[in-house]
């Protein structure tokens, strides 16, 4: 199968990912990120993408075992069965607070988030998984470390006596909290509904080992991508619409970066 784009870190195809994914030259990604056609908008006008392609998900269990997924609660409520009729299992999900809200209906909240859904396949502990450390908010915990020094024998318990041997210092980060704040792309997107590589970075730190590959089926602008070689993943990418392809490989191509050089 020939790319549409290819550099040292990223691998474009163009076409349906249902065609795409069973002839990819990779056995397996190390995690799918992505975000599908939610299917909630009216597929006129200028919007002509926003149809849920059926049975993707299957399509995604014969590549990777670890997928997040963005949607909108609507989404995962009206698509969980196919999801799991497709081997997935739910392990968590994350909010995206996206910053200024979408939407102008007068009889809702202005919508500010979106959420990210994990998926696995088979045993969780065969699931890479790293939550990412953030610099903590609190000031350092110091903590004394004692050990047994020794014990008697009273009546029928044990009394221990216990020896401090040391100080552990906490080293100033704490695990990364599910919502995760990042401005919207309003008014700098290339894409109608694009991530920034705010949201998106500590997804595929998460899920990808440092040098492994991302997949995103559903590539739009490519945020993915660049998201990816930002922490020193590869990623492969499907795009259907021609177009975004075309806007996707001069995003890439302006920023190629050699591969582990930090962005
Ligand atoms: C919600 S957008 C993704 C936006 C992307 N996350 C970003 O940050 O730019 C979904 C994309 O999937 C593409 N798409 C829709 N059906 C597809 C299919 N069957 N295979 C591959 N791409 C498809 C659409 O053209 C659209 O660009």
């Amino acid at each position: 199968m020939t790319p549409y784009y290819a550099d040292d870190t990223v691998t474009l195809y163009h076409g349906d990912m249902r065609a795409i994914l069973p002839n990819l030259d990779i056995a397996a990604a190390d995690c799918i990120v992505t975000d599908p056609p939610y299917g909630l908008m009216h597929t006129s006008g200028t919007c002509t993408w926003d149809t849920w392609p059926a049975d993707w998900p299957t399509t995604a269990a014969t590549i990777t075992r670890s997928m997040w997924c963005f949607g909108t609660m609507r989404t995962f409520l009206d698509r969980a069965a196919e999801l799991t009729a497709a081997g997935w299992r739910m392990s968590q999900d994350v909010i995206w607070s996206k910053g200024s809200g979408t939407g102008v209906q007068a009889d809702r909240f202005r919508r500010s988030h979106e959420i990210a859904t994990h998926w696995y396949r088979g045993q969780w502990r065969d699931i890479h998984h790293q939550t990412p450390r953030v610099p903590s908010t609190r000031p350092p915990v110091t903590r004394p470390v004692v050990h047994r020094a020794d014990s008697i024998r009273a009546g029928r318990n044990d009394i221990y006596t216990w020896k401090p041997t040391g100080t552990w210092t906490d080293d100033g980060t704490r695990y990364a909290l599910s919502v995760i704040t990042a401005p919207n792309m309003q008014g700098r997107s290339t894409h109608p509904t694009e991530k920034p590589t705010g949201v998106l970075t500590p997804l595929i730190e998460y899920a990808c080992p440092p040098g492994g590959t991302v997949l995103d089926p559903f590539a739009g602008s490519g945020s993915t991508a660049e998201a990816a070689r930002k922490v020193g993943r590869r990623a492969v990418l499907v795009e259907a619409d021609e177009a975004y392809c075309e806007r996707i490989a001069r995003r890439l191509a302006q920023d190629a970066l050699p591969f582990g050089a930090s962005a």
